[in-house]
């Protein structure tokens, strides 16, 4: 296989990173609390400016993966103020065609360093029960089921379940 190139995504991304975004919601609808519909209906400069992190205010790290030249995968490490030793990881998705190579672990792994250098103590995320593998990436990468189940999204049948990996273990969040 041809290496993977992993990268941070800037405003100037912008066009790459809402094709991969809408592909991902398309494939994977359980997958995420957001919808296709919701998205597609996003301005340009609506998606510009989710990346406009510095206008934002906002501490995160929206990767893409790329093989070959074309994106096949995404993910983002966030930190929302105030709880600033939390960062929380959406977006999560891998192309169909390239899976089980790694692609996501490898995501995870940029994530947690990047996080690990922020001051981070641990990191939270939620998983659709029913996505085994997605549940099985992240059991895989030493993250802990916690707390109750919620809905995926509002008045959705499909429930998610929290998880938190702790970085340091002095970590206060478990
Ligand atoms: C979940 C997802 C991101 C995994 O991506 P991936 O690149 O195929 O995952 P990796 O190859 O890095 O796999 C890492 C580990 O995850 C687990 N895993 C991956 N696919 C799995 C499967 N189908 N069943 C069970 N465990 C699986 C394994 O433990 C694997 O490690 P191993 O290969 O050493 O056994 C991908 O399937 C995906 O994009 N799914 C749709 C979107 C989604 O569910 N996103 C997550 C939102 S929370």
């Amino acid at each position: 296989m041809c290496e993977i190139n992993i990268s941070v995504l800037t405003r100037h991304d912008w066009s790459r990173y809402k094709s991969v975004r809408l592909n991902s919601l398309q494939d994977s609808p359980d997958s995420f609390g957001s919808t296709y519909q919701q998205e597609v209906a996003l301005s340009d400069a609506e998606w510009q400016s989710r990346l406009d992190l510095k206008w934002r205010g906002l501490e995160a790290l929206p990767l893409i993966a790329e093989l070959e030249g074309q994106s096949v995968g995404l993910a983002w490490g966030v930190i929302h103020e105030p709880d600033t030793k939390i960062a929380h990881i959406y977006q999560m998705w891998v192309s169909p065609a390239v899976r089980g190579k790694g692609i996501a672990k490898a995501l995870l792994g940029n994530i947690s360093t990047w996080a690990l250098n922020k001051g981070c103590e641990c990191i939270k995320l939620t998983v659709t029960t029913s996505n085994a593998a997605a549940v099985g990436l992240y059991a895989s990468s030493g993250y802990l089921p916690t707390g109750p189940l919620e809905e995926l999204r509002a008045g959705s049948s499909l429930m998610v379940q929290p998880m938190v990996k702790r970085l340091v273990s002095t970590a206060r969040y478990l």
